[in-house]
């Protein structure tokens, strides 16, 4: 064989990956700062909050939150996710605080909604940051009630739309509370309301900075409990997902939601072939924490992973990404001048 007889390929995949320019006219996906959904945490406080297994996240005063909304929406993130966080003295069974019409959560709605009216306020209407028992649900008798937990979300969802709220999402798994907070939003009028379901919410130990943030983890008590698995889904499942899915399309779910995210990048795909409306995705607590401790440690570079792992999220079908890193994404996205 002659020394400069190329092999006889006709396709030569690496020729669109030669150069910047050629990678970038064959890249399938792009990720930007307009994919991106911020959670953030109110808390009834002077001055911010560290949280110590999310570097870099606060529980914030409510001016600090309106603080943070504006850096956001200047940075083109077009929403955010917003949870409170409740004093351990206001947290009672029957989690009634949700109810309060001049409580944190209606303040800061209101709060954000007045100073950056464009920037979409996606509240979440599980009873958890209210619960003395650290449910998502109304519990009795060591059981977690579903018909009765819905009645008290319509009346939550009906006071965030109240409040300016552009989206309500129930994160609480609950059986038919897509379609009871449908009815009870239309009944107040607010027919342009939308909701953000939480189609495939996982009883997933990724959840363990986030409940930290608000101290919200099930409590251990006698007849209680401990953890959410007779509400959210097993790991091990995907039909059960599309189940999930059908149900709450049927409800008249405007978007929906799988949840944790690098996990279930599977299940993200079959709910994005079999669904007429935007996915979402929750990049969650932990997977925002485990990032970061590897790169504090020196064993990850935390802006190529963590942009790597939202355009993974992003290929595997979302349109959405709520995510810990949307506003230093959006940073880095701006410097690089390009998606990733
Ligand atoms: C509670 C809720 C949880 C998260 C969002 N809403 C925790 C849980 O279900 O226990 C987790 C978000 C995260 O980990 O970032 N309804």
């Amino acid at each position: 064989m002659s020394e400069s007889q190329p092999l006889p390929l006709i396709e030569r995949p690496r020729r669109l990956r030669r150069t910047a320019a050629l990678r970038g006219i064959a890249r399938e996906t792009h990720l930007s700062a307009a994919n991106l959904i911020a959670p953030l945490f109110v808390k009834d406080i002077d001055t911010p909050e560290p949280i110590a297994s999310m570097p870099g996240q606060q529980r914030l005063p409510i001016d600090g939150l309106v603080d943070e909304a504006r850096t956001l929406f200047s940075r083109g993130i077009p929403g955010i996710a917003l949870f409170p966080a409740i004093d351990d003295a206001k947290k009672t069974p029957d989690a009634s605080g949700a109810l309060a019409p001049d409580g944190l959560y209606p303040r800061a709605i209101r709060a954000v909604k007045e100073a950056v009216p464009a920037l979409l306020v996606i509240t979440d209407t599980a009873l958890d940051p209210y619960s003395s028992d650290g449910h998502d649900g109304l519990v009795a008798d060591g059981q977690i009630l579903n018909d009765e937990t819905i009645t008290l979300m319509q009346e939550i969802a009906v006071l965030h739309a109240d409040c300016g709220a552009d989206m309500i999402a129930p994160s609480d798994m609950m059986d038919g509370r897509v379609g009871a907070i449908r009815e009870a939003l239309d009944t107040m009028g607010h027919t342009d309301t939308a909701i953000l379901s939480y189609t495939a919410k996982y009883a997933s130990a990724y959840y363990g900075p986030f409940r930290d943030a608000l101290d919200s983890a099930p409590r251990k008590r006698t007849g209680i409990p401990a953890d959410k698995k007779t509400y959210q889904m097993d790991p091990a499942n995907s039909d059960e997902a599309l189940r999930e899915l059908r149900l709450d399309l049927e409800e008249g779910a405007d978007l929906v939601m799988v949840k944790p995210a690098l996990p279930y990048l599977d299940v993200i795909h079959r709910v994005r072939q079999a669904s007429d409306v935007p996915v979402a995705a929750y990049h969650v607590s932990g997977e925002y924490a485990m990032l970061h401790a590897a790169a504090q440690n020196g064993w990850l570079d935390l802006q190529a992973t963590a942009l790597e792992a939202l355009v993974g999220i992003r290929r595997a079908g979302a349109d959405a990404i709520l995510t810990y890193f949307a506003k230093d994404a959006a940073q880095w996205l701006r410097e690089s001048g390009a998606g990733a």
